[in-house]
């Protein structure tokens, strides 16, 4: 059994301690805030053992041998060092750290310790991201041109939430531009390019943004994240044969839909007679989409097990089981690359968070 500790009582925290009921090999030892009602409270919640009413003394405790960080983005850094430091293995939210540089110093620790570390990118484990990487390798869309992957969610605008607060490592970019991001690099690789545009509201964090990659071999991916307006919170990755969509919600997909384009890649310039009369009648124009779509487009479905946090948690017990200190299909330096981006685009649009390039010894309580 692999006894887990939770840093943090909030929404992904309550989210994960539901997940790992449904994970082998594990068992929720205790959870850690900063007070103590919070702790008692979600304990009782969700049948904590124990209740720590701070953070040191979860990171302290013997029995634990791994913490997942479910605090905000700011905290990242400073409490995967304290959890490595203390001989733990650590599975923290995304985004992994404020940026490169902080990330490079929490692998640089865990490698040195030789102990398991990993960025919590829930959705890389999904089951229906198998198939993706399935069809994607097996060329069954040609080469991959072109990935476009948009997120959005209104969120209310409080300056003192960690969406906003600058201080907390808030904007757009880190909360969910991160998915795409990290989707895009997980199917593409590693940019030669990075552009990115902001829309910096009130608090000074990026409330919508835009990054664009570009890859050697004239590939592209296009990402939007808003926290301003719902997104269409899903994926198209468009080959030289066909279409890969990644159905909303991006951020915990269940359903794909592969499109194979048979020759209608070209738009004759003589369209026949008939074409024009469909295109005049919506009613036809539907029929016609229908009648095309079928056999052309195949959608697979994968329902989850548990919540779906349970997946990557899996994924550490199976992890730390056979004694291995990264994950395959979430390596430490993929994170550090996804981090590069991030810090790339965001200093294009001129923003940084306060304290982010210090480097003291981390601050816990
Ligand atoms: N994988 C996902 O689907 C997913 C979803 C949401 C969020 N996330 C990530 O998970 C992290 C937490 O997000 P969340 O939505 O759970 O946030 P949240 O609901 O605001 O909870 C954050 C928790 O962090 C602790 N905390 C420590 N310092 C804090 C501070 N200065 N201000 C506020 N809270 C503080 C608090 O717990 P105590 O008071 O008990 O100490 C709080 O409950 C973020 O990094 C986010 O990017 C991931």
């Amino acid at each position: 059994m692999i006894s887990w500790g939770i840093l943090g009582t909030g929404y992904a925290a309550g989210r994960f301690a539901d997940g790992l009921k449904s994970v082998r090999g594990a068992r929720l030892m205790a959870v850690g805030s900063r007070r103590q009602s919070s702790a008692r409270q979600f304990a009782g919640l969700l049948a904590v053992p124990r209740a720590y009413a701070s953070y040191s003394e979860l990171i302290r405790d013997k029995d634990i041998d791994v913490v997942y960080i479910a605090t905000p983005n700011s905290s990242h850094r400073d409490l995967s060092l304290y959890c490595l430091n203390a001989g733990k293995a650590v599975l923290c939210e995304k985004p992994f750290t404020l940026n490169h540089a902080q990330a490079r110093e929490v692998v640089d620790l865990a490698r040195r310790k030789h102990l398991f570390c990993m960025e919590a990118m829930w959705t890389r484990f999904l089951p229906v991201m198998r198939d993706v990487r399935k069809l994607i390798d097996n060329r069954d869309i040609g080469d991959v041109q072109l990935l476009i992957a948009g997120i959005g969610h209104a969120v209310h605008a409080d300056a003192q939430s960690r969406f906003f607060n600058r201080a907390l490592g808030g904007g757009a970019l880190l909360d969910l531009g991160v998915y795409g991001i990290s989707l895009a690099c997980h199917l593409l690789g590693e940019p030669s390019r990075v552009t990115g545009r902001a829309i910096l509201g009130p608090t000074g964090v990026d409330e919508q943004c835009s990054v664009i990659l570009e890859y050697a071999k004239g590939q592209l991916a296009a990402i939007t994240a808003s926290l301003r307006t719902q997104g269409p919170n899903e994926a198209v990755v468009m080959g030289t044969n066909g279409r890969l969509r990644i159905h909303e919600p991006l951020i915990c997909p269940y359903r794909i839909s592969l499109e194979k384009l048979q020759g209608q890649t070209v738009q004759s310039p003589s369209a026949p007679r008939w074409r024009s009369i469909i295109s005049r009648s919506a009613v036809l124009r539907r029929l016609w989409l229908a009648l095309n779509a079928v056999g052309r487009v195949k959608t697979t479905v994968r329902s989850f097990r548990g919540n779906g946090y349970n997946y990557e948690a899996q994924e550490v017990v199976r992890c730390l089981e056979s004694g291995k200190t990264e994950s395959e299909l979430m390596p430490l330096d993929g994170t550090i690359g996804v981090m590069k981006i991030l810090d790339d685009a965001r200093q294009q649009w001129g923003l940084s968070y306060p304290g982010e390039h210090c480097q003291m010894s981390p601050n816990v309580n």
